[in-house]
Protein backbone atom coordinates (compact mmCIF):
# COMPACT_ATOMS: atom_id res chain seq x y z
CA UNK A 1 0.00 0.00 0.00
CA UNK A 2 1.50 3.07 -1.25
CA UNK A 3 2.74 5.28 2.12
CA UNK A 4 0.47 9.03 1.25
CA UNK A 5 -2.98 9.73 -0.37
CA UNK A 6 -2.55 11.55 -4.22
CA UNK A 7 -6.09 13.11 -3.01
CA UNK A 8 -9.03 12.75 -0.78
CA UNK A 9 -12.49 13.88 -0.54
CA UNK A 10 -13.15 15.17 3.22
CA UNK A 11 -15.58 17.71 4.48
CA UNK A 12 -16.98 18.81 1.13
CA UNK A 13 -13.54 19.70 -0.42
CA UNK A 14 -11.16 18.32 -2.55
CA UNK A 15 -7.79 17.66 -0.85
CA UNK A 16 -4.94 17.14 -3.12
CA UNK A 17 -0.96 16.71 -2.83
CA UNK A 18 0.13 18.95 -4.80
CA UNK A 19 2.49 17.76 -7.15
CA UNK A 20 4.71 20.55 -8.04
CA UNK A 21 5.74 21.08 -4.23
CA UNK A 22 7.46 17.56 -5.02
CA UNK A 23 9.75 16.06 -3.31
CA UNK A 24 10.94 19.18 -0.91
CA UNK A 25 7.60 19.85 0.47
CA UNK A 26 4.44 17.62 1.32
CA UNK A 27 1.55 20.45 0.91
CA UNK A 28 -1.90 19.51 0.68
CA UNK A 29 -4.51 21.85 -1.11
CA UNK A 30 -8.23 22.39 -0.27
CA UNK A 31 -10.07 22.46 -3.40
CA UNK A 32 -13.77 24.02 -3.18
CA UNK A 33 -15.02 24.40 -6.98
CA UNK A 34 -14.71 23.41 -10.16
CA UNK A 35 -12.40 26.53 -10.97
CA UNK A 36 -10.02 25.54 -8.47
CA UNK A 37 -9.78 21.81 -9.89
CA UNK A 38 -9.59 22.94 -13.32
CA UNK A 39 -6.53 25.41 -12.54
CA UNK A 40 -4.83 22.47 -10.47
CA UNK A 41 -5.17 19.95 -13.46
CA UNK A 42 -3.37 23.02 -15.65
CA UNK A 43 -0.91 24.31 -13.33
CA UNK A 44 0.04 20.13 -12.92
CA UNK A 45 -0.67 20.33 -9.25
CA UNK A 46 -2.36 17.00 -9.65
CA UNK A 47 -1.33 15.30 -12.98
CA UNK A 48 -1.07 11.68 -14.90
CA UNK A 49 -3.79 10.11 -16.92
CA UNK A 50 -6.08 8.31 -14.47
CA UNK A 51 -5.85 11.09 -11.43
CA UNK A 52 -6.63 13.75 -13.82
CA UNK A 53 -10.24 11.80 -14.57
CA UNK A 54 -10.49 11.53 -11.16
CA UNK A 55 -9.81 14.78 -9.96
CA UNK A 56 -12.09 16.17 -13.07
CA UNK A 57 -15.37 14.09 -11.51
CA UNK A 58 -14.76 15.59 -8.12
CA UNK A 59 -14.73 18.78 -10.46
CA UNK A 60 -17.95 18.40 -11.65
CA UNK A 61 -19.47 17.84 -8.11
CA UNK A 62 -17.92 20.44 -6.33
CA UNK A 63 -19.24 22.53 -9.69
CA UNK A 64 -22.99 21.31 -9.33
CA UNK A 65 -22.63 21.89 -5.58
CA UNK A 66 -22.05 25.72 -6.61
CA UNK A 67 -24.93 26.28 -8.89
CA UNK A 68 -27.69 27.36 -6.63
CA UNK A 69 -30.83 26.39 -8.40
CA UNK A 70 -33.67 24.48 -8.63
CA UNK A 71 -34.31 25.40 -12.51
CA UNK A 72 -33.25 22.09 -14.00
CA UNK A 73 -32.79 24.04 -17.23
CA UNK A 74 -30.98 26.50 -16.16
CA UNK A 75 -28.90 24.04 -13.68
CA UNK A 76 -28.06 21.56 -16.32
CA UNK A 77 -26.69 24.31 -18.86
CA UNK A 78 -24.90 25.75 -15.90
CA UNK A 79 -23.40 21.69 -15.25
CA UNK A 80 -22.82 21.61 -18.95
CA UNK A 81 -20.06 24.64 -18.95
CA UNK A 82 -18.58 23.18 -15.69
CA UNK A 83 -17.86 20.28 -17.92
CA UNK A 84 -16.89 22.31 -20.74
CA UNK A 85 -13.85 23.90 -18.25
CA UNK A 86 -12.88 20.48 -17.01
CA UNK A 87 -12.28 18.92 -20.53
CA UNK A 88 -10.91 22.33 -21.92
CA UNK A 89 -7.74 21.73 -19.31
CA UNK A 90 -5.25 19.06 -20.65
CA UNK A 91 -6.08 17.50 -24.34
CA UNK A 92 -4.11 14.12 -24.36
CA UNK A 93 -4.89 11.87 -21.21
CA UNK A 94 -8.36 10.37 -22.53
CA UNK A 95 -9.33 9.30 -18.73
CA UNK A 96 -10.46 13.40 -18.48
CA UNK A 97 -12.81 13.09 -21.48
CA UNK A 98 -13.81 9.46 -20.10
CA UNK A 99 -14.73 10.80 -16.44
CA UNK A 100 -16.41 13.53 -17.80
CA UNK A 101 -19.13 11.93 -20.08
CA UNK A 102 -19.63 9.72 -17.32
CA UNK A 103 -20.63 12.45 -15.10
CA UNK A 104 -22.40 14.11 -17.93
CA UNK A 105 -24.66 10.26 -18.18
CA UNK A 106 -25.47 9.75 -14.46
CA UNK A 107 -26.31 13.48 -14.23
CA UNK A 108 -28.73 13.48 -17.55
CA UNK A 109 -32.37 13.92 -17.28
CA UNK A 110 -32.18 14.37 -13.13
CA UNK A 111 -33.48 16.67 -10.52
CA UNK A 112 -30.51 19.37 -9.45
CA UNK A 113 -30.76 18.05 -5.64
CA UNK A 114 -30.73 14.45 -7.06
CA UNK A 115 -27.99 15.16 -9.86
CA UNK A 116 -25.91 16.67 -7.19
CA UNK A 117 -26.09 13.62 -4.88
CA UNK A 118 -25.79 11.29 -7.52
CA UNK A 119 -22.47 13.55 -9.03
CA UNK A 120 -21.06 13.07 -6.16
CA UNK A 121 -21.56 9.26 -5.78
CA UNK A 122 -20.15 8.83 -8.96
CA UNK A 123 -17.05 10.45 -8.60
CA UNK A 124 -16.22 8.69 -5.04
CA UNK A 125 -17.32 5.58 -7.28
CA UNK A 126 -14.61 6.65 -10.09
CA UNK A 127 -11.70 7.02 -6.98
CA UNK A 128 -12.62 3.64 -5.64
CA UNK A 129 -12.72 1.71 -9.05
CA UNK A 130 -9.18 3.05 -10.20
CA UNK A 131 -7.42 1.89 -7.35
CA UNK A 132 -9.23 -1.70 -7.64
CA UNK A 133 -8.61 -1.91 -11.35
CA UNK A 134 -4.68 -0.64 -10.73
CA UNK A 135 -4.23 -3.58 -7.91
CA UNK A 136 -5.97 -5.68 -10.34
CA UNK A 137 -3.30 -5.09 -13.48
CA UNK A 138 -1.08 -4.96 -10.76
CA UNK A 139 -1.87 -8.38 -10.22
CA UNK A 140 -1.84 -9.30 -13.62
CA UNK A 141 1.53 -7.49 -14.81
CA UNK A 142 3.45 -8.74 -11.96
CA UNK A 143 3.49 -12.28 -13.90
CA UNK A 144 5.66 -11.14 -16.22
CA UNK A 145 8.37 -10.54 -14.23
CA UNK A 146 10.92 -12.49 -13.42
CA UNK A 147 11.85 -13.86 -9.63
CA UNK A 148 14.21 -10.76 -10.04
CA UNK A 149 13.65 -7.96 -11.86
CA UNK A 150 15.25 -5.26 -12.91
CA UNK A 151 12.76 -2.27 -13.93
CA UNK A 152 13.56 0.77 -16.04
CA UNK A 153 10.36 3.13 -16.37
CA UNK A 154 9.56 6.66 -17.42
CA UNK A 155 7.82 9.60 -15.86
CA UNK A 156 5.24 8.68 -13.01
CA UNK A 157 2.80 6.29 -13.12
CA UNK A 158 2.60 5.71 -9.87
CA UNK A 159 0.15 6.17 -6.92
CA UNK A 160 0.81 9.84 -7.67
CA UNK A 161 -0.66 9.71 -11.53
CA UNK A 162 -3.40 7.05 -10.03
CA UNK A 163 -6.39 7.13 -7.36
CA UNK A 164 -4.25 4.73 -5.67
CA UNK A 165 -1.49 2.06 -6.12
CA UNK A 166 -0.49 3.20 -9.72
CA UNK A 167 -0.48 1.51 -13.00
CA UNK A 168 3.41 0.90 -14.02
CA UNK A 169 4.79 1.17 -10.88
CA UNK A 170 1.20 -0.69 -9.46
CA UNK A 171 2.53 -3.55 -11.20
CA UNK A 172 6.28 -3.22 -9.40
CA UNK A 173 3.87 -2.82 -5.61
CA UNK A 174 2.42 -5.94 -6.49
CA UNK A 175 5.51 -8.16 -8.20
CA UNK A 176 7.24 -6.90 -4.69
CA UNK A 177 3.92 -8.40 -2.42
CA UNK A 178 4.30 -11.66 -4.23
CA UNK A 179 7.48 -12.05 -2.66
CA UNK A 180 9.17 -10.80 -6.46
CA UNK A 181 12.57 -8.24 -5.85
CA UNK A 182 12.54 -5.72 -7.84
CA UNK A 183 14.97 -2.94 -8.61
CA UNK A 184 13.55 -0.11 -10.61
CA UNK A 185 15.64 1.94 -12.79
CA UNK A 186 13.93 5.74 -13.30
CA UNK A 187 14.22 8.36 -16.27
CA UNK A 188 14.51 11.83 -15.12
CA UNK A 189 11.69 12.77 -17.58
CA UNK A 190 12.61 16.56 -19.00
CA UNK A 191 11.16 19.02 -18.57
CA UNK A 192 9.11 18.57 -15.83
CA UNK A 193 11.11 15.99 -14.30
CA UNK A 194 8.35 13.51 -12.90
CA UNK A 195 10.58 11.07 -12.94
CA UNK A 196 12.91 13.15 -10.76
CA UNK A 197 10.98 14.45 -8.99
CA UNK A 198 7.71 11.95 -8.36
CA UNK A 199 8.60 8.69 -9.29
CA UNK A 200 12.27 8.52 -6.92
CA UNK A 201 9.99 10.43 -4.18
CA UNK A 202 7.33 7.61 -4.10
CA UNK A 203 9.54 5.09 -4.72
CA UNK A 204 12.04 6.04 -2.43
CA UNK A 205 9.41 6.68 0.39
CA UNK A 206 7.90 3.26 -0.13
CA UNK A 207 11.40 1.66 0.41
CA UNK A 208 12.16 0.36 -3.73
CA UNK A 209 15.43 -0.10 -4.58
CA UNK A 210 15.62 3.18 -7.43
CA UNK A 211 18.29 4.76 -9.24
CA UNK A 212 17.81 7.61 -10.94
CA UNK A 213 18.93 8.23 -14.63
CA UNK A 214 18.40 10.84 -16.99
CA UNK A 215 16.58 10.29 -20.07
CA UNK A 216 20.02 10.38 -22.27
CA UNK A 217 21.38 7.10 -19.82
CA UNK A 218 18.29 4.75 -20.85
CA UNK A 219 20.14 3.22 -23.94
CA UNK A 220 23.40 3.00 -21.99
CA UNK A 221 21.67 1.08 -19.25
CA UNK A 222 19.11 -1.06 -21.42
CA UNK A 223 22.17 -2.03 -23.80
CA UNK A 224 24.65 -3.22 -21.19
CA UNK A 225 21.56 -5.98 -20.73
CA UNK A 226 20.89 -4.25 -16.81
CA UNK A 227 17.67 -3.95 -17.93
CA UNK A 228 14.73 -6.97 -17.84
CA UNK A 229 12.24 -5.26 -19.27
CA UNK A 230 10.93 -1.75 -19.44
CA UNK A 231 7.07 -0.68 -17.92
CA UNK A 232 5.28 2.91 -18.39
CA UNK A 233 1.60 4.31 -18.01
CA UNK A 234 -0.28 5.89 -20.84
CA UNK A 235 -2.39 8.77 -21.48
CA UNK A 236 -4.52 7.14 -24.04
CA UNK A 237 -4.07 4.16 -26.07
CA UNK A 238 -5.45 4.00 -29.91
CA UNK A 239 -8.06 1.10 -31.22
CA UNK A 240 -4.64 0.06 -33.09
CA UNK A 241 -2.71 -0.20 -30.02
CA UNK A 242 -0.81 2.70 -30.43
CA UNK A 243 0.28 4.49 -27.13
CA UNK A 244 0.35 8.06 -26.20
CA UNK A 245 2.91 8.61 -23.80
CA UNK A 246 4.98 11.15 -21.51
CA UNK A 247 7.73 12.33 -24.57
CA UNK A 248 10.66 10.33 -24.91
CA UNK A 249 8.56 6.87 -24.09
CA UNK A 250 8.38 6.18 -28.31
CA UNK A 251 12.68 6.63 -28.43
CA UNK A 252 12.81 3.93 -24.88
CA UNK A 253 10.16 1.47 -27.38
CA UNK A 254 12.67 1.63 -29.53
CA UNK A 255 15.73 0.97 -28.04
CA UNK A 256 13.70 -2.16 -25.90
CA UNK A 257 13.00 -3.03 -29.57
CA UNK A 258 16.47 -3.11 -30.78
CA UNK A 259 17.75 -4.97 -27.57
CA UNK A 260 15.29 -7.58 -27.32
CA UNK A 261 13.63 -5.90 -24.49
CA UNK A 262 9.92 -6.60 -23.62
CA UNK A 263 8.32 -3.38 -23.43
CA UNK A 264 5.06 -3.42 -21.77
CA UNK A 265 2.47 -0.37 -21.23
CA UNK A 266 0.23 -1.13 -17.86
CA UNK A 267 -2.85 1.65 -18.02
CA UNK A 268 -6.81 0.65 -16.95
CA UNK A 269 -9.65 0.49 -19.71
CA UNK A 270 -10.58 3.80 -18.92
CA UNK A 271 -7.19 4.73 -21.01
CA UNK A 272 -8.33 3.10 -24.07
CA UNK A 273 -10.00 4.89 -26.82
CA UNK A 274 -11.33 2.92 -29.21
CA UNK A 275 -13.24 6.10 -30.87
CA UNK A 276 -9.45 6.70 -31.73
CA UNK A 277 -8.27 4.86 -34.89
CA UNK A 278 -5.01 5.41 -34.22
CA UNK A 279 -1.82 7.18 -32.89
CA UNK A 280 -2.23 9.46 -35.55
CA UNK A 281 -5.57 10.90 -35.09
CA UNK A 282 -4.11 11.47 -30.52
CA UNK A 283 -4.03 15.23 -29.50
CA UNK A 284 -0.79 15.92 -28.71
CA UNK A 285 -0.55 18.77 -26.04
CA UNK A 286 2.35 21.66 -26.28
CA UNK A 287 3.44 23.30 -23.24
CA UNK A 288 5.06 26.40 -22.91
CA UNK A 289 9.43 26.53 -24.48
CA UNK A 290 10.11 28.26 -21.53
CA UNK A 291 9.54 24.35 -19.26
CA UNK A 292 12.52 23.64 -22.24
CA UNK A 293 14.88 26.99 -21.65
CA UNK A 294 14.54 26.21 -17.91
CA UNK A 295 14.73 23.21 -15.55
CA UNK A 296 12.47 24.24 -13.35
CA UNK A 297 12.52 27.73 -12.59
CA UNK A 298 16.16 28.46 -13.49
CA UNK A 299 17.41 29.51 -17.44
CA UNK A 300 19.67 26.93 -19.25
CA UNK A 301 19.37 28.40 -22.50
CA UNK A 302 20.08 31.89 -24.28
CA UNK A 303 17.61 34.13 -24.10
CA UNK A 304 15.01 34.32 -27.42
CA UNK A 305 16.10 30.87 -27.94
CA UNK A 306 13.91 29.01 -30.20
CA UNK A 307 11.99 26.13 -28.16
CA UNK A 308 9.63 23.05 -29.13
CA UNK A 309 7.78 21.28 -26.34
CA UNK A 310 5.29 18.87 -27.11
CA UNK A 311 4.26 17.23 -23.84
CA UNK A 312 3.72 13.44 -25.55
CA UNK A 313 4.62 10.90 -28.12
CA UNK A 314 2.84 7.76 -29.90
CA UNK A 315 4.62 4.52 -29.86
CA UNK A 316 3.33 2.96 -32.63
CA UNK A 317 1.98 -0.54 -31.56
CA UNK A 318 4.90 -2.67 -33.17
CA UNK A 319 7.33 -1.84 -30.22
CA UNK A 320 5.01 -2.68 -27.83
CA UNK A 321 4.93 -6.03 -26.51
CA UNK A 322 1.79 -6.13 -24.33
CA UNK A 323 -0.71 -3.96 -22.85
CA UNK A 324 -1.62 -4.82 -19.40
CA UNK A 325 -5.31 -3.71 -17.76
CA UNK A 326 -7.05 -4.93 -15.35
CA UNK A 327 -9.26 -7.66 -17.10
CA UNK A 328 -5.86 -9.13 -18.49
CA UNK A 329 -2.53 -8.80 -20.63
CA UNK A 330 -3.75 -7.89 -24.59
CA UNK A 331 -1.27 -8.69 -27.19
CA UNK A 332 -1.19 -7.79 -30.47
CA UNK A 333 -2.91 -8.11 -32.87
CA UNK A 334 -4.08 -5.34 -30.64
CA UNK A 335 -7.28 -4.16 -32.98
CA UNK A 336 -8.57 -7.68 -31.60
CA UNK A 337 -7.23 -7.56 -27.89
CA UNK A 338 -8.23 -4.23 -26.81
CA UNK A 339 -11.62 -4.46 -28.58
CA UNK A 340 -11.93 -7.72 -26.24
CA UNK A 341 -10.69 -6.30 -22.84
CA UNK A 342 -12.74 -3.35 -23.36
CA UNK A 343 -15.98 -5.59 -23.96
CA UNK A 344 -14.65 -7.12 -20.70
CA UNK A 345 -13.99 -10.64 -22.36
CA UNK A 346 -11.02 -10.91 -19.85
CA UNK A 347 -11.02 -14.85 -19.25
CA UNK A 348 -11.54 -15.06 -23.13
CA UNK A 349 -8.56 -12.94 -24.17
CA UNK A 350 -6.43 -14.32 -21.04
CA UNK A 351 -6.56 -17.66 -23.25
CA UNK A 352 -6.41 -16.20 -26.63
CA UNK A 353 -3.22 -13.97 -26.31
CA UNK A 354 -1.45 -15.97 -23.68
O1 LIG B 1 2.18 15.33 -18.07
P1 LIG B 1 1.83 14.26 -17.07
O2 LIG B 1 2.75 14.24 -15.88
O3 LIG B 1 0.37 14.29 -16.68
O4 LIG B 1 2.08 12.91 -17.88
C1 LIG B 1 1.85 11.70 -17.23
C2 LIG B 1 2.21 10.51 -18.04
O5 LIG B 1 2.60 10.61 -19.17
C3 LIG B 1 1.94 9.17 -17.42
O6 LIG B 1 2.87 8.22 -17.85
C4 LIG B 1 0.52 8.69 -17.83
O7 LIG B 1 -0.42 9.69 -17.56
C5 LIG B 1 0.13 7.44 -17.13
S1 LIG B 1 -0.16 7.71 -15.40
C6 LIG B 1 -0.72 6.27 -14.71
Amino acid sequence: MPSFRTMQWAGGKLRLLDQTRLPHEEVYLDLESHEDVARAIREMRVRGAPAIGVAAAYGIALGAAGIVTDDPDLFHSRLDAVCETLLATRPTAVNLAWAVQRMRRVAAAKAPATARQALLAEAQAIEAEDEVSNRRLGTYGAALLPASATVLTHCNAGSLATAGYGTALGVLRAAREQGKQVRVYADETRPLLQGARLTAWELQRDGFCVTLITDSMAGYFIHKGIIDCVIVGADRIAANGDVANKIGTYALAVLAKENRVPFYVAAPTSTIDLATPSGDDIPIEERSPEEVTRVLETPIAPQGVKAANPAFDVTPAQYVTAIITEHGIARPPYMRSLAMIVRGRNREVNRAFK
